[in-house]
């Protein structure tokens, strides 16, 4: 008898995003006439062409790949060194991070879900909540919970409330932990964690002897320069954080597929019988068993967003999608909604008017106004009650959901 992994019997509905496109497409099934006039601001989904330096270098890789002089078999496991290296000079610039704690792979949503392969059994895992589903299914998966109750919390982890009142950055725990994971830019409330609560996470961490997982997907959107781009830049988080990043978001990768963690040589976990063990060897083990790499000409791609023409490119790409962000927190203020993120992140996050639930709030959108947004509970329990609408679109797009939001409320 060939036995299932139980745990995933644990899981509570399908993965937030296909269950939305399912319902999504239940809707233009049943409503013809309104599926031409769809939006879709639902998942975080980038939808401007890729940089052309980019584009570039990865059709100069393909074409290296019909030389036999310049052609590349199996690649490093852990990503390129011009890759990795241009990662530590650019990305990591005077945070003391070296190419050789950086591993190249095809997504931070991968890499999130992937790096539980390393870490022990019996942890005390603290997720967010609203949170990134990934960082709860995963554990869920892996079977470091129980079962979950109705509202989708799972028994065994500690959920750190996210709220208007602490600016959807959680409180420290009064409780010890062993795992925390921040999301800043915060996905799915756009919110940003300042310079001091991420100190005071760090200065958490090292007195528990945990370790935080620290997911920067969305840093290219920061504009204030005060808030802080790196777990990097906090004394101490060289010995108690790793950090996740991404070209989804910046560099249109979405449909191309590449991110990497850096790990810190400072960076240790417990055996079994309490000796040190450094995450990066176990993290580098794990990946040249089960991984080959992200493919070549996408590597070179990525490289060439740190190149001066790339990165002029991807400005203009944060450029145009923080201009979204920007008319989207308007029209929303304007039609007496309560509005926060969408200044250092993607992501808008909508309160739904009193007595109105996340799903209600999806179906009235979806019915009223044909535009898909995310509804706050899919994040979890605290996330009832909001809505998040992704900045993602074209210009004409978001004026048009803009006017749309309008007319409706
Ligand atoms: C989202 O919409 O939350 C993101 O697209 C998810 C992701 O990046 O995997």
């Amino acid at each position: 008898m060939a036995r299932i992994n139980d745990n995933f019997l644990k899981l509570k509905a399908g993965y937030l995003f296909p269950e939305i496109g399912r319902r999504v497409t239940a809707f233009t099934t049943a409503n013809p006439d309104k599926a031409a006039k769809l939006i879709r601001c639902g998942i975080g989904d980038v939808t401007e062409p890729i940089p052309a330096a980019a584009a570039q270098a990865m059709h100069d890789g393909i074409d290296e790949q019909t030389n036999r002089d310049t052609f590349h078999g199996y690649g490093p496991e852990q990503g390129y060194g011009f890759l990795r290296e241009a990662i530590a000079e650019n990305a990591y610039a005077g945070l003391n991070i070296s190419a050789d704690e950086i591993f190249v792979s095809d997504g931070s949503k991968c890499d999130s879900g992937n790096i539980l392969d390393i870490l022990g059994q019996g942890n005390v895992i603290a997720v967010t909540d609203p949170v990134y589903p990934v960082y709860v299914d995963t554990n869920v998966m892996i079977g470091n919970t129980g079962e979950g109750d109705a509202d989708g919390r799972y028994e065994g982890l500690v959920y750190l409330s996210c709220t208007a009142e602490n600016d959807f950055v959680p409180a420290i725990p009064t409780e010890k932990v062993d795992v925390i994971y921040l999301c800043y830019p915060n996905n799915p409330t756009g919110a940003a964690a300042t310079r001091e609560q991420l100190t005071e996470w760090v200065k958490y961490a090292k007195e528990n002897d945990a370790i935080i997982m620290y997911d920067a997907a969305y840093e290219a959107f920061i504009q204030d320069e005060n808030v802080p781009r790196s777990i990097f830049e906090i004394e101490g988080a060289h010995e108690c954080a790793m950090e996740f990043r991404s070209f989804s978001k910046n560099g249109g990768f979405t449909g191309l597929r590449c991110g990497y963690i850096a790990i810190p040589d400072a960076l240790t976990g417990a055996a079994a019988d309490g000796s040190r063990v450094s995450i990066k060897q176990l993290w580098s083990r794990r990946t040249s068993t089960k991984f080959n790499g992200a493919s070549y000409p996408i590597q070179k791609g990525a490289a060439a967003l740190f190149s001066p023409e790339g990165k002029a490119q991807v400005s203009a790409l944060i450029e145009h999608y923080m201009a979204n962000a920007s008319l989207l927190r308007t029209a929303c203020q304007e039609a007496g909604l309560t509005v926060y993120g969408g200044e250092n992140a993607p992501y808008v996050w909508v309160a739904c008017p009193e007595g109105v639930t996340s799903w209600d709030m999806f179906d009235k959108m979806l019915n009223d106004a044909s535009v898909v947004i995310t509804p706050g509970s899919g994040f979890g329990a605290a996330g009832e009650g909001f809505f998040r609408i992704s900045a993602f679109n074209s210009k004409a797009n978001v004026e048009e959901v803009c006017r749309r939001i309008k007319e409706i409320f």
